[in-house]
């Protein structure tokens, strides 16, 4: 095997995967089994996550499916207990558990702000501290965490972007890959996120026809994304061939937004 061929190389390896059941979860779940990696299907809806893991099992991949409330720490080190009691190791964490609000910040609700930031922003703490512990001790491991190009944007919130916690969450995952990348460096585990644009899953349902109409001539590649697009991205940040990249956001959208 060539040295770069090497490099890119992830058969073998163990991940997991929060929020798999749907849209780009479903595609990295599926991305990632494909290239030989055992993967742990997470998600809040279990008959989803079920339903992946047989469906790469049934075409000779190695799943299983949890069903995982990212906010809720007793899942999450239950979810991390069955992988290592499965599969022996975390290799791969992906955060991609998300949720998408679309108020304003003068509608906002409280109990509507706890939920955002408690599934996009606490799920992504909580489960790289669970996950990381077991990382830090085999000194390796990535993390790839799903924030989005509406960090650095002001909230959309009748059409498909999100509202202004969604984007306050996502702009909070950002800061927290720096610091992780910082904390968790030293162990030789790599910290990076994803920050996709708008694309086409079961989060703009309803929604999907306006989103392209409002968005896609602001695309210099001509469309809005598909679930693999981003999904490819996270694969790459999960190989040996990005491992001197860390604590940082790569954005996918295809140049939608040319700045951060
Ligand atoms: N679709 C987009 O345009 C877009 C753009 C940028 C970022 N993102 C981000 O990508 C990620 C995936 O979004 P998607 O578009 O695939 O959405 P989706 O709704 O299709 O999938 C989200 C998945 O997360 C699961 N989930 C929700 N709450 C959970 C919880 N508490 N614990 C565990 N699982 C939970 C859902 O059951 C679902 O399977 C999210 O973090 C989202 O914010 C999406």
């Amino acid at each position: 095997m060539s040295r770069a061929s090497e490099m890119f190389d992830i058969s073998g390896k163990v991940a997991i995967v929060t929020g798999a059941a749907s849209g780009i979860g479903r595609a990295i779940a599926l991305d990632l089994a494909g290239l030989g990696v055992s993967v742990i299907a997470a998600d809040i809806d279990s008959t989803g996550a079920k339903e992946l893991a047989k469906e790469i099992e049934s075409t000779g991949g190695r799943a299983i499916a949890t069903k995982t409330d990212v906010t809720d720490r007793k899942d999450v080190e239950q979810m991390v207990q069955k992988t290592i009691e499965t599969f022996g190791k975390i290799d791969i964490l992906v955060n991609n558990a998300g949720i998408i609000a679309r108020c304003s910040v003068m509608d906002m609700q409280e109990e509507e702000l706890d939920r955002t930031f408690n599934v996009n922003l606490k799920g992504v703490i909580l489960c790289s501290q669970a996950a990381a512990k077991h990382m830090i001790e085999s000194k390796s491991g990535k993390i790839v965490n799903v924030g989005s190009s509406f960090s650095s944007r002001a909230s959309v919130c009748n059409l498909s972007g999100g509202g202004a916690d969604y984007c306050a969450s996502k702009a909070a995952v950002h800061a927290v890959t720096r610091s992780l990348a910082m904390e968790l460096g030293p162990y030789g585990i790599n910290v990076n996120a994803v920050a996709p644009g708008i694309v086409n899953t079961p989060m703009h349902t309803g929604l999907w026809e306006m989103a392209e109409i409002y968005y896609q001539n602001t695309v210099p590649l001509g469309r809005l994304a598909e679930p693999e697009d981003i999904a490819d991205v996270v694969v790459f940040l999960a190989t040996d061939a990005a491992r001197y990249i860390t604590g940082q956001t790569i954005h996918v959208n295809g140049g939608q937004i040319m700045v951060d």
